[in-house]
């Protein structure tokens, strides 16, 4: 049976895990409707990546003996300047999950609840390459510039992402 604490910390992570979902959807539509399609695709896929964490969370929860309580999740924003900053608010949120993680991971130790310290090493480890992807995605965007023909290209290989499952149909959209 799980502690009641970490119960409520993990919900409150499934809480996290599916605004991020809705952020990089709304991220995901604001730049498609600018006509970076490439770029919208990559983060479709992020957003089913989010929703994936979610369900490994609920899923752990439930084989603990523990309950997932969906709560409300807030509105994301709706609007971005450009693809630059989307990039850098992505980055600037992967820092801020790593450090809930971490929170988690905190507590998992002064609980003595080794096997919920086990199963977020899968997180530990996923948020180091969360982070080095918004990186590098702000670095290529920043060192692209205006420079139409670099930002084309760049869109092109974002956009070859593929999707973490498919929708019936095989297509993702
Ligand atoms: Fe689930 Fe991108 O952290």
């Amino acid at each position: 049976m799980i502690d009641e604490r970490m119960e409520k910390a993990l919900n409150d992570q499934i809480n996290a895990e599916l605004y991020s979902s809705y952020m990089y959807l709304s991220m995901a539509n604001y730049l498609a409707e600018e006509g970076i399609d490439g770029f919208s695709n990559w983060m479709k896929t992020q957003a089913q990546e989010e929703l994936y964490h979610a369900m490994k969370i609920q899923d752990y929860l439930l084989e603990r003996g523990g309950r997932a309580r969906l709560q409300a999740i807030e509105q994301p924003p709706l609007e971005w300047d450009s693809a630059l900053a989307v990039a850098r608010d992505t980055y600037q949120h992967e820092q801020k999950v790593t450090g809930l993680i971490n929170q988690l991971v905190s507590l998992a130790d002064e609980l003595n609840d080794y096997a919920t310290r086990q199963f977020l090493q899968w997180f530990v480890e996923e948020q180091v390459e969360e982070e080095d992807s918004a990186d590098n995605l702000v670095n290529q965007l920043e060192m692209a510039g205006d420079d139409m023909g670099v930002l084309l290209m760049l869109d092109r290989d974002y956009g070859s992402r593929p999707p973490l499952f498919q929708f019936p149909g095989g297509e993702s959209d």
